[in-house]
């Protein structure tokens, strides 16, 4: 063989091998892509950015996997985040089941959607039953709205008493009226309202944010007020020349309740921010914490934060919303909780009021000076119920020693609704020192006679007709350790009664109340 040759063959076999090579190349990148997932149309990290009023955002991320007829991955909603556990359908038209667990019970999302173009258009609904919200997601980078890593959990130790809220704090909470309509000027306005119309002076001091003051962080991690609250150190420099002080809100999730930034990694340095701002009362709500921790760690995260405002050295009431799960009474003090929500969320109605109140009796005995069972904040004056219902709303929580949080727009209050939150009588029951908290002494259908042991031997008895017709309720002294002729004060016609003798007969209103203060 010539050299000509030599090259010839050469180049005919490194032509085969290139071939073949090529041949095998292209069927090995065929079958690689058609495993690779991100040939499928629907595969990639959709976002769907839907903007608050306050210049933030509210995200939706819907992290899909497209395998031929079989979609998975996760979709995360603010603090709920829900992995893929069902799905029908492709590109043209698909239906998504997520499931996750909250605590005990299981929460289930479902959305619909298709590609149309580079968007994928979704909807879903609260319930079946609803109209369905219809949204555009567009693609994400990859990893953007991942559930950050779970931090490790700190071991458990007694966080020392702040020796604050001897008795249950009082003042005034956004939510219940204003909700994600909080801001600056309100802020200023309500304390205006309340340095001048009396509530300061009944006692009620706090004026806290509730959820939606917050934007992102900054570069160094410190969390930021959104257009809202362009300053919270002045605004909290202008409650405090009011005479009252200032209170704020966070979550120890990544997000809260609203879906805005929450504590989490940055407990310690919130902590330090709220002290700068000049914040003396922080709700703690638990909320986006569920997507990372069970119940059974609550302890340990509000424990976080309860060290991380102690170190601050200001004095922060610490305010745990956790709904009361995992019999908080039982811990909420050792992490240094002043108060605890006992329940979920009040509503403006006689159900959701009444059902609250009426079922904290067994509770009584966790209440204490600096540690208070919280059935949440007060409706009174926001319309829902009548003059009647508030009154029994402001006595129920006045006998179960729970902190009174007004929750309505105090700028325009009529002199009714002002009279029954400021009526300092029924305040007196609620602030008593010895802080017992009150509890069912008799009930019979829908009649119901609570007790509760005050300083000096005194004791505030109240009468609770919870039917909606007027109702005889008759109190026997004897059974409620009344053992001889006492001085009794009606809280609410500020009359004192002529001792009736061994029993009292009185008729109350439907859905009304009669409290009595029985002194010697
Ligand atoms: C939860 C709390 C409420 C309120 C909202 C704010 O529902 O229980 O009291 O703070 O979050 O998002």
């Amino acid at each position: 063989m010539n050299a000509k040759h030599q090259h010839a063959h050469r180049f005919q076999f490194t032509m085969a091998i290139t071939v073949a090579g090529l041949l095998l190349g292209s069927f090995v990148i065929a079958l690689v892509s058609a495993q690779k997932p991100s040939s499928e149309p629907l595969t990639a990290n959709w976002v769907v950015r839907t903007p608050n009023a306050d210049g933030t955002f509210r995200a939706t991320y819907l992290n899909l996997k497209q395998e031929g007829p079989r979609i998975t991955g996760s979709i995360r909603v603010t603090q709920f985040y829900y992995l893929i556990s069902q799905s029908t359908g492709g590109p043209d038209g698909f239906t998504i089941t997520g499931t996750m667990m909250d605590g005990k019970s299981e929460r289930k999302v479902q959305y619909e959607g298709r590609l149309v173009g580079n968007e994928l258009h979704v909807s879903t609904r609260r319930r079946p039953t609803d109209k369905p919200t219809e949204m555009v997601a567009v693609r994400a980078p990859v990893g953007e709205g991942a559930l950050p890593q779970r931090n490790p959990l700190p071991t458990l130790h007694r966080v020392a008493d702040n020796g604050l809220a001897r008795t249950p704090p009082m003042g005034w909470n956004s939510w219940n009226k204003f909700a994600s309509r909080v801001d600056d000027a309100t802020v200023r306005s309500i304390a205006d309202a309340m340095a001048g119309n009396g509530m300061k002076e009944a006692g009620y001091l706090y004026v806290n944010i509730d959820d939606t003051w917050e934007a992102g962080r900054d570069a160094n991690g410190n969390i930021q007020t959104n257009k809202k609250f362009p300053d919270m150190k002045a605004l909290a420099a202008y409650v405090h020349s009011k005479g009252l002080k200032l209170g704020i809100y966070s979550s120890p999730g990544p997000n809260t309740c609203a879906g805005y930034e929450g504590s989490y990694g940055h407990e310690e340095q919130d902590a330090r921010t709220y002290a700068a701002w000049g914040i003396d009362y922080l709700k703690y709500d638990w909320c986006g914490a569920r997507t990372l921790y069970t119940d059974e760690e609550m302890p340990a995260l509000y424990q976080i934060m309860g060290d991380a405002l102690r170190k601050t050295h200001r004095p922060i009431v610490y305010s745990l919303c956790q709904y009361g799960r995992l019999d908080v009474w039982k811990w909420g003090a050792d992490v240094g909780g002043n108060l605890w929500r006992t329940t979920g969320d009040i509503r403006d109605a006689w159900d959701s009021m009444s059902r609250i109140g009426f079922g904290q009796n067994e509770l009584a005995q966790w209440a204490r000076p600096g540690h208070w069972n919280d059935p949440d904040m007060l409706e009174i004056g926001n319309g829902g119920m009548t003059e009647t219902e508030y009154k029994t709303h402001l006595s129920l929580w006045a006998m179960l020693a729970a902190p009174l949080l007004a929750g309505n727009d105090l700028r325009s209050v009529t002199p009714e609704i002002l009279a029954i939150l400021t009526n300092r009588e029924v305040i007196a029951i609620d602030q008593d020192k010895d802080g017992k908290q009150g509890k069912q002494a008799w009930k019979s259908g829908e009649q119901e006679i609570w007790t509760r042991p005050l300083s000096g031997g005194a004791q505030a008895v109240a009468l609770f007709n919870r039917a909606t017709e007027p109702a005889k309720i008759t109190v026997r002294w004897s059974d409620i350790g009344v053992k001889e002729k006492a001085k009794l004060r009606d809280l609410w016609s500020h009359q004192n009664i002529e001792w009736p003798g061994p029993e009292y007969p009185v008729t109350v209103p439907g859905h009304g109340v009669i409290m009595l203060r029985v002194s010697r």
